[in-house]
């Protein structure tokens, strides 16, 4: 079976969704027989150019064309360039043909007539990845174009293009379909394919295609054939990966009302779903970001987008998650101070937190050890705390430093703790420290300070916290 978005290209300028001022701009020229030799189309993939450029191609050399710039479809010229076979329409891409040699054999080509139609055309596609030489002889054939030759440069990224090329073309500009057009296609598209549909699910692909037509059609296929049957919501989100917009208000409110023991669940819930977290943390973002005139809303959309923010740049993009959110759960009760309810409710409701990383070698260093003994203790706020820390071992002492003040404070309360666990399960005796910001390691004791700056300069300062000081 054809792909849906091939089966849909748009065979006349009328066909074409949205992309006015195109349609505009090449009905005026055809019908008055204006057409440059050369234009560039630019704008983002899967909006048009290609298509369009076939069709104007169409509409050069066709043989009745209606009301004077529509392609009829009908006669032998169309039909050929449809069918891909005309000698006079000739498609290069240029990201796998970006040398001189290939422009040059087509500027030893334009001078000739074209074979059997009024013109030629050549489309260069992806035309910014033509190497500098290539570009050059370009210039030279863009130059002194033959009468009946038009040259139709497509690409993605305009500002690659040399300013020497662009000046030589006409540029049009192929703009992001909006998203009600996009469902109106897409709903046109189910009807005619018997393809049943629910209306947020189109919406939602809509949305997700960021105004690329093909990617939203590409999108409507997946999911047709996934769910073989209806395309629904559900079965859309779960194609991208993501989770229902009732887990994501549920996620973005248990943060609000510091529901760390529900947190924990649903974040567990998201991970048995296979679902990433990257992902989840956008959608988060997404649905925070239309709430924003409420108060509560401004501090976690901050929160969720610095989330986001670290999750792209995290490995171990689980762990962050759910540190970070529990974190952040913990700043918004109210009963937080130095022992929190919420904390000890956490730890005795048994929730385990994940596997510090299963698949490391079997040799543990003694710190390791120790947070995975945390881990499987379900103590989940030292766990947390240590496992989001930087820890460096000095021998006789262990430095922990955090990049979040309640890290630290967790930390610091839970010392003698932890030096106590660390004794017991590796026979070392330690003295545990813990650092955080530039300010607290300001006032420490020198040789402590040395200490951490070394540390910091280890891991490349990134332990500091956004916006805060660089101290070395
Ligand atoms: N403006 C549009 N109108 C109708 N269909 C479109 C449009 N843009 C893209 N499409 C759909 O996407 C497919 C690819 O479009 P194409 O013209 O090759 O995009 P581009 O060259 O801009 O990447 C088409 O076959 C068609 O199904
Ligand atoms: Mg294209
Ligand atoms: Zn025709």
């Amino acid at each position: 079976m054809e792909t849906l978005y091939l089966k849909y290209r748009p065979k006349k300028f009328s066909d074409i969704v949205w992309q006015e001022h195109v349609k505009k701009l090449f009905s005026n020229a055809l019908s008055k027989g204006m057409v440059s030799h050369s234009y560039i189309f630019s704008g983002p993939r899967g909006t048009g150019k290609t298509s369009t450029a076939r069709i104007l191609a169409k509409s050069l050399n066709c043989e009745n064309p209606i009301d004077g710039y529509e392609p009829c479809n009908e006669c032998t010229s169309c039909k050929t360039i449809d069918s891909g076979k005309s000698m006079d329409v000739v498609e290069m891409d240029a990201a796998s043909n970006r040398g001189i040699d290939e422009i040059r054999a087509i500027r030893d080509k334009v001078a000739y007539l074209p074979v059997e139609s009024k013109y030629k055309v050549y489309i260069i596609d992806e035309v910014h990845m033509l190497t500098k030489e290539a570009f050059n002889a370009l210039l030279k054939t863009l130059e002194e174009p033959p009468e009946h030759t038009v040259f139709i440069l497509a690409t993605t990224e305009i500002q690659k293009v040399p300013e020497t090329v662009k000046s030589r073309c006409q540029v049009v500009e192929f703009r992001r379909i909006p998203e009600e057009s996009t469902k109106k296609h897409l709903i046109e598209i189910c009807k005619n394919e018997n393809i049943g549909f629910e209306m947020s699910a189109l919406d939602h692909i809509a949305k997700r295609s960021t105004g690329g037509l093909r990617d939203a059609i590409g999108l409507l296929e997946e999911v047709s054939r996934f769910s073989s049957g209806d395309v629904t919501l559900n079965e859309t989100l779960s194609m991208l990966g993501e989770v229902s917009a009732e887990m994501v208000e549920e996620y973005v409110s248990s943060i609000i009302k510091g529901n760390a023991e529900l947190l924990l669940k649903l974040i567990d819930t998201i991970e048995e779903q296979g679902v990433e977290p990257l992902n989840f943390a956008r959608q988060s973002l997404e649905f925070v970001s239309v709430k924003l005139l409420e108060p509560s809303m401004v501090e976690v959309g901050k929160f969720i987008s610095d989330l986001v923010q670290r999750l792209k740049h995290e490995e171990r993009q689980f762990d962050t998650f759910k540190v970070l959110s529990i974190f952040e759960s913990m700043k918004h009760t109210e009963t937080f101070t130095r022992s929190s309810e919420v904390i000890e409710k956490a730890e005795s409701s048994n929730i385990k937190a994940i596997n510090p990383d299963s698949k490391k070698s079997d040799i543990k260093t003694d710190v390791e050890r120790l947070i995975e003994w945390y881990s499987t203790e379900g103590k989940i706020s030292i766990f947390a705390c240590l496992a989001k820390s930087s820890i460096k071992d000095f021998g006789d002492r262990v430095l922990a430093i955090s990049d979040s003040e309640l890290c630290h404070e967790f930390l610091k309360e839970g010392l003698k703790d932890i030096e106590g666990n660390f004794k017991r399960l590796t026979s070392r005796e330690v003295k545990f420290l813990s650092a955080y910001s530039a300010v607290s390691i300001e006032t420490m004791e020198p040789k402590m300070r040395d200490a951490v700056i070394r540390t910091l300069s280890i891991f490349g300062g990134k332990l500091l916290p956004e916006g805060g000081e660089e101290i070395v």
